[in-house]
């Protein structure tokens, strides 16, 4: 019998709970599934590629069927090396719709032999984003309930080190190298008006 593979891409800056759950469900329906990171030159993530992967290999050593590893280039491409069948996609909700929808017939369109296959996380998980978690860990908000102990951990710890150099009153930018874009962003939270609150 063929048994069927499926590669999950993403960027999974950082993987979240959300991720999790889709990986789960995945795991249970193909024989084979690869949680593939994305290496994006022109993005500029959080988290380094060797950190996500670090990240993603704890949370799915459970899982017998599922691995990780990273691709660059078009999904397609690497599917198609990968001898997969199916592109995994969640979709959390309607407004995720349109962007997977284009996505998705535009692999098919590149590939048709490669089917995309949308699975919904669990309902709890629908708000959940990982650019949403980067925010809430940068302001200062409680993100345990939304990743892995490992991911939150991790993300404290950037938080940490933007903090000590944010703290310290020297401005040396060289110093600040390896924090620089989470103080920026700290600093630009900061820049910006608090909204009026509504009564
Ligand atoms: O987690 P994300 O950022 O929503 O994942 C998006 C991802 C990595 C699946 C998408 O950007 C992608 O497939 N990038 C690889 C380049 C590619 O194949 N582009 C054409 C997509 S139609």
């Amino acid at each position: 019998m063929k048994r069927i593979k499926a590669v999950y891409p993403g960027s999974f800056d950082p993987p979240t709970n959300g991720h999790l759950d889709l990986i789960e469900r995945g795991s249970k329906i193909f024989d084979e599934l690869v949680v593939a990171i994305l290496r994006n030159p022109e993005k500029d993530p959080l988290f380094s590629v060797t950190d996500r992967r670090q990240m993603l290999e704890s949370m799915t050593a459970g899982f017998d069927n599922v691995s990780v590893d990273t691709f660059h280039g078009l999904t397609v491409d690497y599917a198609l090396r990968m001898e997969a069948r199916a592109i995994l996609r969640g979709i959390r909700a309607i407004s995720d719709y349109e962007y997977e929808l284009q996505m998705a017939l535009m692999n098919r369109k590149l590939q048709p032999g490669l089917e995309t296959v949308f699975m919904m996380p669990a309902e709890k998980y629908s708000y959940l984003s990982s650019r949403l978690v980067r925010e809430v860990a940068q302001l200062g908000g409680n993100i345990d309930c939304l990743v892995p102990e490992l991911v939150a951990q991790k993300l404290r710890e950037k938080m940490d080190v933007a903090n000590r150099f944010d703290n310290s009153d020297g401005n040396d930018q060289r110093e600040m190298a390896p924090a620089e874009r989470v103080t920026t962003e700290r600093q630009a939270a900061r820049n910006i008006k608090p909204r009026k609150r509504k009564s």
